[in-house]
């Protein structure tokens, strides 16, 4: 039995990483799997632009437009009472002029996100000084965004080389610096997110990063076996496709064969008005 679970803020997520406490996050894109998450403890959920693959069908997560995340954090938002809510803001929200991004950032907070997520690095510097200086906290993410596939040529692991290695460190400080609350790093060797955990005061939270982040962020439907493939970095905890499929297929067969619906399924009327309706129909066909 879980107790009363207190609020998670910005200021919550920083005290962790002193305290040592793992960060917990996860992916959620809709109502039902939101309040799921935030009533069992999970710390962050990300409204992330995944949705455009693991929701949407898309094969990337480039489509995904403003209106497609802000439906997505409205739905999430009406179920999350003590997780600190994330948007991820999607490609080219933000990468087209600092008016812009603010506007598209200040939306999500409208829709009900408490943050917001953009992918890369020193670029976004003077962005993140403005959103913070509006009163929008920002997560930061670097490594192998997937925003930037096509930029990286694939999904390729980021940072594998000492000098790759070392952008990457400094990109981690500028974004702290600019004040961004906290990093995602994605794909990258565990060796590199170690050395940016142990110099930043900001946590990291790490996908495909390894184990010495201060927290770990999944995207559900890869932790539940839904997606169309498991990528390494996750692991399945429980293989919903298959339960869901065995339980469709239960459907379909108790369906064929008159099982279902079943008399506790069903609504009835008394007998008399049984008669009454059948009398009555047969008086007026005749
Ligand atoms: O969109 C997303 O789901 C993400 C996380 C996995 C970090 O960006």
């Amino acid at each position: 039995m879980i107790g009363k679970l207190a609020k998670v803020t910005i200021r919550t997520i920083r005290e962790k990483k002193e305290k040592g406490e793992k960060i917990v996050a996860l992916t959620a894109y809709d109502y039902p799997t939101a309040k799921i998450l935030d009533t069992v403890g999970v710390d962050i959920i990300l409204v992330g632009d995944s949705v455009g693959n693991v929701v949407l069908g898309y094969e990337s997560t480039l489509p995904v437009t403003m209106e497609e995340m802000l439906h997505h954090t409205r739905a999430v938002k009406r179920a999350v009472k003590n997780a600190l809510l994330v948007g991820d803001m999607p490609f080219l929200s933000y990468q087209t002029s600092i008016e812009e991004a603010v506007k598209n950032a200040g939306l999500f907070i409208k829709a009900g996100a408490e943050a917001v997520k953009i992918e890369g690095g020193r670029q976004f510097v003077p962005l993140i000084e403005k959103l913070t200086q509006s009163g929008i906290p920002v997560m930061g993410h670097i490594g192998l965004t997937p925003q930037w596939i096509h930029s990286f040529g694939g999904h390729r692991i980021q940072g594998r080389t000492a000098k790759d290695a070392l952008v990457l460190l400094e990109d981690a400080i500028l974004l702290e610096k600019a004040g961004a609350f906290s990093i995602v790093l994605e794909g990258i060797p565990l060796q590199v997110a170690k050395l940016i955990t142990e110099t930043l005061s900001i946590p990291t939270i790490g996908i495909g990063a390894g184990v010495h982040c201060d927290g770990q962020i999944l995207v559900f439907h890869d932790l539940f076996g839904l997606g169309d493939f498991i990528p390494k970095h996750a692991k399945v905890v429980a293989d919903l496709k298959t339960i869901i499929a065995d339980g469709v297929k239960k459907y379909i067969e108790e369906v064929k064969q008159g099982i279902f619906p079943a008399l506790e399924n069903s609504f009835s009327m008394s007998d008399e008005e049984v008669e009454a309706l059948r009398k009555e129909w047969s008086k007026r066909r005749s």
